[in-house]
């Protein structure tokens, strides 16, 4: 039913991937991680991290999707049968619950950026400051749910027009307003006194965090979960992409984009984080307070404002299509229902369990289990299935379709040797960080 639907041109495929990689950890996680762990020191570990997850990981499960034209229940089941047996579909419901899961959790809080956008365009953000405004959002009954309403209506409508005309146009239209935004936010910020504070927080290298191992595992955490790599969204848009594209090379440049949209995040966030005076920080307390703080206090409060929660906002539907663009493709091919059909099975699903989480404090606690283990341990098993168990020859000749020289063996072996158990890794720093009380990577 698939086979023939695919992404119109590579820069589609491109913006589409990068849709989903660029979203909260670019924007709410990795400038504060940058200063926090040494610096420059921070940067050039994860870039290290980035161009092995990009090339390896995220190409693998491109190719996956693309060598079995569907979603992780059919690449999975396909994968064991290039072995002779049966049963990896079994497998493959992990990754996909997991996408779903994630979308639920991270509608909510797009939902939140959603209200902030129409706060700052009303002014009402600014009549009761960010606390309060985040307090009453988050902390009554249900309202929230207008909001998460919204966003999920916006990627219900990308996901009924389909990969084409949905998907890809919305990624088409949203990435690159949210680059040209952000550097617009950037290089205003550059010139508030004081933002100079802020550049040297971001690049000045702090050499003790070079062996410090939880600099390590930050920065692999980050990579890993900035490229959405969740052995599910990238699987389906891998299985839209045609046959004579050079995966690898794709790979990489959303592995690039990405970090540039980081890089024009840090930018744009920490060095008016040190303008006001004001602490770095991360996640909700970063975007929700500290954020409308700096603008109350910049001029042209309001425009700003809603130029930085419009560009969050884009980064995060452009995500959550991902996510729900695998639950959809799950509907049409496994359970035969047709798109529209399926879009809305989709949507409903995480609207329906969102109404359950809506308060800050389950939302913290759904998306920390959902990010810290679900979807760590989705990816891993991705990362088996993809370079341990399907058929090899099969495997290298989807991986080298499109490119004018075969990847060197070393390729393969670094992917199976180091990639893989990078990805256990990630599984497990998790899990012990939790257990110390040393906070997730992911
Ligand atoms: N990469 C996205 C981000 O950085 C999160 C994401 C995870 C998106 C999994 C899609 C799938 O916020």
């Amino acid at each position: 039913m698939n086979s023939e639907r695919k992404f119109s041109s590579k820069l589609g495929f491109v913006l589409a991937s990068v849709g989903s990689a660029v979203g909260l950890g670019n924007i709410w996680m990795f400038p504060y991680r940058v200063g926090a762990y040494g610096g420059a020191v921070f940067i050039m570990i994860y870039l290290v991290f980035i161009g092995i997850f990009a090339s390896m990981g995220l190409s693998g499960e491109f190719m996956l999707g693309r060598l079995t034209g569907t979603g992780p229940i059919g690449a999975y089941e396909k994968a064991l049968l290039s072995r002779g047996k049966k049963g990896g579909q079994f497998v493959g419901w992990i990754p996909l619950v997991g996408s779903l899961a994630i979308a639920i959790g991270y509608a909510v809080i797009i939902g939140w950026v959603a209200s902030y956008t129409a706060g700052s365009v009303t002014g009402s953000l600014f009549k009761v400051g960010g606390e309060a405004y985040f307090a009453k959002l988050t902390g009554t009954n249900f309202s929230s749910v207008p909001w998460n309403a919204i966003v999920i209506g916006i990627t219900l409508v990308a996901l009924i027009f389909g990969v084409n005309n949905g998907v890809e146009k919305a990624s088409k239209i949203m990435m690159p307003a949210f680059f040209v935004f952000f550097l617009i936010i950037a290089i205003r910020v550059a010139f508030l006194p004081g933002a100079i504070e802020g550049y040297k927080y971001l690049l000045i290298p702090d050499w003790s965090y070079l062996l410090n191992p939880k600099t390590w595992a930050m920065a692999m955490g980050q990579a890993f979960f900035t490229l959405s790599i969740t052995g599910s969204g990238m699987v389906i848009y891998g299985s839209y992409l045609k046959k004579d594209e050079n995966i690898v090379k794709l790979s990489l440049t959303t592995g690039l984009l990405d970090t540039v949209a980081s890089f024009v995040s840090a930018f744009a966030i920490i060095p008016a984080v040190f303008a006001f005076g004001m602490k770095p920080n991360a996640g909700p307390p970063l975007m929700f307070m500290t954020m409308p703080k700096i603008f109350e206090q910049m001029p042209l409060t309001g425009l700003f404002s809603t130029v930085f929660f419009v560009s969050v906002l884009f980064a995060g539907i452009t995500s959550l299509i991902n996510m729900l663009e695998a639950v959809t493709e799950a509907c049409e091919s496994r359970v035969k229902l047709n798109r529209k059909v399926s879009s809305i099975i989709a949507c409903g699903l995480a609207l329906l369990v969102g109404l359950f989480i809506e308060k800050e404090a389950n939302l913290g606690a759904w998306m920390d289990a959902v990010t810290i283990y679900l979807t760590p341990f989705g990816a891993f098993l991705g990362a088996v299935f993809i370079y341990w168990i399907l058929d090899k020859k099969q495997m290298e000749n989807e991986m080298n379709l499109g490119r004018e020289k075969a990847l060197p063996n070393w390729f393969f072996n670094v992917a199976k040797y180091v990639y893989v158990p990078a990805a256990l890794i990630v599984v497990v720093v998790n899990v012990v960080f939790v257990a110390f009380g040393l906070g997730s990577i992911s």
